[in-house]
């Protein structure tokens, strides 16, 4: 047999022969249970899409047999039945994580309408859950994390540019700590030349005259401490990448230069005569706005478009959604391994604390963060009072603390995966509108506190704030 499966679980013989026999006759393939240990022994065995539980049965009860089944696998969907007239069981029932409930007497029809329903819901979950998976596992850039559309979109661009063995010079900014150093090296390593050289320059290091003979290397007496020749930098990295760093503090005199060797794909050392052709590919980086200070002229506008050919933008943590997390949880496992620790997860406080953070330096900050909170954690959670988070103040000074606002979690359900309420609505109702309905049920259910609705969807109040603005509620 291969169709849907059922699992009844009631002590009352006859009427649960009477739905077997009745879904059976409806294309379900069917099981009774007469306890709820019985039933949790079918679990294995028989793979119930659906399962229809009595509130009251022998030994152990139904709101019990529900917390089991959740534990045991969360997205099979449990109607509980429970006697006419009493609805007793039946809300903290649907608290608990149950599809929906059912009064006695039965009504056979309904039961198989509901039976249809929490199949067809189950169904939209996986395949939802599936798609996730699938765009999740297209999508990390190797070693770079994230997921929000923000750093998707620049991790796309990165791999095309990626896998090319020669482009223009990719130019890339962002705000501190937001891993533009990290995009550069993995350019480089996911790229056809890397087994070739990678040298990194930090042009904030050296003024411009030195920086001058690093970077294109100089000939013997070229100036008084010049005994012997030296390659520099740009022939050094011939075949593979020049990194840039900071190029926003490039004295003016250099800049020209710069601009030359990458137009011509020439150098000439220091003292030198030759002109030496050179075949690099150049990125640069900078966390300053260098268009405006190309109109300001304080960066010379030529070198300016000659680098942004390609501009990668990346985008700070406060804008890359849930992102925050999934770094967290990376930080965590490998600092937990780091200092030989057993933390497995952060309290729904941390990740609340971790949320609502705004993240002025960005990725960096944050694994500094975690490290902290590793080295003094205790045990297998990580708590929030082994956050501490630098915060403005109202007069704008900057105070490390570690009490965060923490919301009461208490009275949230801890399944909150993707637990979907209710039904699926009429047919031709697309996504967005039913995704609207639930996003206003949780909040009417959370008396219009965003925290408490963001729990019960399962996501981040960031991401119910924008969809919220998307869908122009309130
Ligand atoms: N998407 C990411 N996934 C994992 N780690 C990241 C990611 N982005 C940044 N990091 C880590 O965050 C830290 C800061 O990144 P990085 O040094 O590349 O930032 P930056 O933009 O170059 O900063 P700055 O402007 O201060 O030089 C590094 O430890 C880096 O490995
Ligand atoms: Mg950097």
């Amino acid at each position: 047999m291969s169709g849907p499966t059922v699992l009844i679980v009631d002590d009352e013989r006859t009427l649960a022969r009477s739905i077997k026999t009745f879904l059976t006759e409806s294309g379900y393939e069917a099981e009774v249970a007469g306890d709820a240990e019985s039933a949790l022994e079918l679990l294995e065995s028989f793979r119930p899409d659906v399962i229809f539980a009595d509130v009251r049965l022998p030994g152990m009860g139904g709101i019990e047999l529900l917390e089991r089944i959740r534990e045991f696998d969360a997205s099979i969907p449990v109607i509980i039945m429970t006697a006419y007239g009493s609805i007793e069981g039946a809300v903290e029932a649907v608290k608990l994580g149950a599809f929906d409930y059912l009064k006695k007497p039965v009504d056979l029809e309904e039961l198989k309408l509901l039976a249809d329903r929490a199949r067809e819901t189950s169904l939209l979950k996986q395949e939802l859950s599936y798609y996730r998976n699938r765009e999740a596992k297209k999508l990390p850039f190797a070693g770079m994390i994230g997921e929000s559309t923000a750093i998707r979109a620049v991790m796309e661009q990165a791999r095309q540019i990626a896998a090319l063995d020669d482009t223009p010079p990719v130019l890339i900014t962002g705000e501190t700590g937001t891993g533009k150093g990290l995009i550069a090296r993995t350019l480089h390593a996911s790229g056809p030349r890397a087994s070739k050289p990678f040298i990194e320059v930090n042009c904030t290091a050296l003024p411009g005259s030195l920086m001058e003979a690093e970077l294109f290397g100089h000939e013997r007496g070229a100036f008084t401490d010049a005994k012997q020749s030296k390659i520099g930098l740009f022939e050094a990295a011939e075949h593979g990448f020049i990194f840039l760093d900071e190029i926003g503090d490039v004295e003016l005199a250099l800049q020209g230069k710069l601009l030359r060797a990458i137009e011509e794909r020439m150098v000439r050392r220091v003292g030198g005569i030759r002109d030496r052709k050179i075949d690099v590919r150049i990125l640069a980086a900078t966390n300053r706005d260098l268009e405006r200070e190309a109109q300001a002229g304080t960066f010379r506008r030529d070198l300016y478009f000659r680098l942004a050919v390609i501009l990668l933008r990346l985008p700070p943590l406060r804008e890359r959604d849930d992102d925050v997390l999934l770094l967290a949880e990376d930080f965590v496992r490998r600092f937990s391994t780091k200092y030989g620790k057993d933390v497995k997860r952060m309290s729904p406080a941390v990740r609340d604390a971790l949320l609502a953070y705004s993240w002025p330096g960005n990725v960096r900050e944050l694994s500094h963060v975690m490290e902290r909170a590793v080295l003094w954690s205790e045990g297998g959670v990580l708590e929030a009072e082994q956050l501490s988070l630098t915060k403005m103040d109202d007069a704008g000074q900057v105070r490390v603390t570690s009490e965060m606002p923490i919301p009461d979690m208490s009275a949230t359900d801890a399944n909150t995966g993707l637990s979907l309420p209710g039904a699926l609505p009429p047919r031709g109702t697309d996504l967005a509108q039913w995704e609207r309905s639930m996003i206003e049920q949780a909040l009417r259910e959370a008396n219009g506190n965003q925290t408490q609705a963001a729990q019960r969807l399962g996501v981040s109040r960031d991401t119910l704030r924008y969809r919220l603005k998307k869908f122009g509620i309130q």
